[in-house]
């Protein structure tokens, strides 16, 4: 089930890591078959995505909040700690996060590899939470097992978000939570990739019961709206459509870096475990490519942001998002006289 997902407005959506296939089917049934009915509270439907939820991801209703986002997530657990750390190059939302309620950050560097250079930092404590993306953003890759093990050790909470774990090879670390091994580790699970339903901006923070209990408290009156519900139940109930959508990002991310690679607008271009694949131009290309690529309204990200500076992180999109990316990449001047002259292109408009 593979359709064209054309932006209406005509541009190639390649930034945001968005599904290339479309809606799950039975989410887009239930919202449709729900708008006559959201003359009403959404009753008894948290619960029962709650319990969709628990069934999919093998733990029990009260090891699940479901959240507006990993926004939310970050949120509710910073409650839990003093101070918060998190990987760089990594995802911007947990220092954002941490900043807009009022608590210190701590960048932990990765080697050039995007690796850990060493055991975690021994200020990590009790009165710590530190957020890891595995696989990560914008990186795409995994964390060493023990070195995420010694985190766990030291930290007061550990959050692992594992939004593009259907992408990945990484067993999830849901298992210690499942078990009651490790109270302290949080998981969130995202609905907006694999489950294809950015739109709805959902989540799952799965926990120790224990921990979910004190969070429930701090959240508002019913916080997730019907139509949002209502989508996640879909998904939840027809879920092979996250294994489509996984199956095809795994087909079509190794044929997309095969064909970036052929492009000699590159230097390198790595696979991730993710939903997209990262791109370095090569020296003096970048002003000249992003320029193209701004006029033929293909849209990538540039990953600076997220520490990351000098490469691009291109999402696994449709065969028409591909081909559009290809073509115009087939457009950029290579000659050195003409890279000179569209130089002075704003770089970072992506
Ligand atoms: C690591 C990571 N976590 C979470 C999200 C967003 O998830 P959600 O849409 O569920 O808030 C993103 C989106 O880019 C991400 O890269």
């Amino acid at each position: 089930m593979v359709a064209a997902h054309a932006a209406a407005d005509g541009e190639a959506l390649l930034d945001w890591n968005e599904s290339p296939i479309g809606v799950p089917p039975q989410a887009a049934k239930r919202v449709i078959d729900a708008a006559h009915r959201i003359h009403r509270y959404p009753r008894g439907l948290m619960e029962e995505v709650a319990e969709l939820a628990a069934i999919h991801f093998r733990v029990e209703p009260d090891q699940i909040l479901l959240t507006a986002g990993v926004d939310e997530a970050i949120d509710l657990t910073l409650s839990l700690a003093s101070r918060a750390w998190g990987v760089r190059p990594g995802f911007d939302g947990y220092e954002d996060r941490a900043r807009a309620n009022g608590k210190p950050f701590r960048p932990i560097g990765l080697g050039p590899d995007w690796q850990p250079t060493a055991p975690p930092d021994q200020a990590i404590g009790t009165s710590d939470i530190v957020f890891l993306a595995v696989p990560g953003n914008p990186t795409g890759n995994l964390l060493p097992a023990t070195w995420i093990d010694a985190v766990r050790r030291s930290a007061g909470y550990t959050f692992v978000d594992e939004t593009y774990a259907e992408f990945s090879s990484h067993s999830s670390l849901l298992e210690y939570v499942r078990g009651g091994a490790d109270r302290r580790l949080l998981v969130y699970r995202s609905f907006s990739k694999a489950a294809g339903l950015a739109g709805i901006r959902l989540g799952c923070l799965i926990g120790a019961p224990e921990v979910i209990g004190d969070l429930q408290p701090l959240r508002r009156f019913m916080p997730i709206d019907a139509v949002s519900l209502h989508a996640a139940a879909g998904l939840l109930e027809e879920p092979e459509f996250l294994a489509e959508l996984s199956a095809y990002v795994r087909r079509a991310r190794p044929q997309l870096c095969s064909q970036l690679r052929a492009s000699a607008l590159f230097d390198d271009v790595r696979e991730s475990e993710a939903n997209f694949v990262l791109a370095r131009p090569a020296a003096g290309s970048a002003p000249a490519l992003f320029a193209q690529l701004a006029r033929d309204r293909v849209r990538v990200k540039d990953a600076a942001v997220l520490g990351l500076p000098g490469w691009l992180r291109i999402s696994v999109g449709t065969p028409q998002d591909h081909a559009r990316l290809l073509a115009s990449l087939g457009r950029v001047p290579t000659t050195p006289a003409l890279l000179t002259s569209v130089g002075t292109c704003p770089v970072g408009a992506f």
